[in-house]
């Protein structure tokens, strides 16, 4: 378990003609290089929203990871994936009805021990309930329950460790933006909590509503009740919805892994920064402003994405 703490990722600065014609700088924090490669789907946010929910597993004597997530989730490919690496059982329960063919998603986690249960979408609605949470403990015995998305205090109390690290990257000169893809809205949550007055967090919407605000409040709430000020929700670049996509995203995730030699995905780390750089082409940062961008990982979506879509991301992965 010493391996969770692994050092800081890498922060790396972009450049490109749109960025000095703008007058910003630009930096990725590399966490889609957080994982062991004995365990490649285990990485990114879902790393530091496991980490101390992995700690506390262990501390209470569990010996079971139960979690929940949609078919093609990177929460459950990183639940199976830290699971077995750290040698716990691990149950997915799926949203929706079983597809006759799994998908590559449900094919790896089910190669790495992941016992499944798939549940109609209303009864997935119930997933908070504590009567639902009972019945689920009475079919399989005592587990450690990691709720959707694995967004609870401990997973906010890791992600805000991606601010220490930035910190020593950039001593005094912190940067102005920090932005990050929101689903939960736990790993920006998380990074709001670790941020002071000199820089303001965007959190990307992955999903369409503008209920993101709220959410993160809530999260917030939970977790200390502490006000924080200097975050915002940006709802426009969620290209129709969770999962859904446009060319125009596609040819900017194939571009930016032309130009700069990294992977994005399409959920969320696609979305992100096809938002920031069409931002800054807008002038919304000012003149010298740093912005980072935390990339989250979760590539292992891109295989089945691609298989469903016919190949339109050209991926090394
Ligand atoms: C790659 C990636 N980035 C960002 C997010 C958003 O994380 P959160 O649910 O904490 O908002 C996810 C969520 O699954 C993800 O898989």
């Amino acid at each position: 378990m010493e391996k969770l703490n692994a050092g800081p990722t890498p922060i790396q600065e972009l450049n490109s003609i749109l960025l000095s014609e703008n007058k910003v700088r630009f930096f990725l924090k590399r966490d889609d290089q957080l994982f062991d490669p004995a365990a490649p789907d285990f990485n990114g946010n879902k790393w530091r929203k496991m980490k101390y929910n992995l700690f506390a597993a262990r501390e209470q004597g569990k010996d079971t990871l139960l979690t929940f997530g949609g078919a093609y989730s990177n929460h459950i490919a990183a639940t199976a994936a830290a699971a077995k690496l750290f040698g716990f059982k691990s149950i997915g329960i799926i949203r929706g009805e079983q597809p006759a063919k799994l998908n590559p998603t449900l094919k790896r986690v089910l190669e790495q021990g992941m016992q499944l249960e798939f549940i109609t979408r209303s009864a997935y609605r119930e997933k908070n309930d504590p009567v639902f949470i009972q019945n689920l403990h009475k079919k399989y015995g005592d587990f450690y329950l990691l709720p959707e998305g694995g967004s609870n205090n401990l997973a906010l109390k890791g992600c805000a460790e991606i601010v220490r690290e930035i910190e020593i990257d950039f001593q005094e000169k912190l940067p102005d933006f920090i932005c990050c893809g929101c689903g939960t809205g736990g790993t920006f949550a998380g990074i709001v909590t670790g941020i002071d007055e000199r820089t303001q967090a965007i959190g990307f919407s992955a999903l369409k509503g503008n209920f993101h605000t709220a959410e993160v409040e809530n999260l917030l709430e939970r977790y200390d009740g502490k006000r924080y000020k200097n975050w915002e929700i940006n709802n426009d670049y969620h290209f129709g919805g969770f999962a859904k996509h446009k060319p125009a995203l596609i040819d900017f995730i194939n571009q930016f892994k032309t130009d700069f030699d990294i992977q994005l995905e399409p959920l969320y780390t696609g979305k992100m920064l096809f938002g920031i750089y069409d931002l800054i082409q807008k002038g919304f940062f000012p003149e010298g402003s740093t912005i980072l961008a935390v990339h989250t990982g979760g590539l292992q979506g891109i295989t089945g994405f691609n298989e469903r879509f016919g190949g339109i991301i050209n991926a090394s992965t």
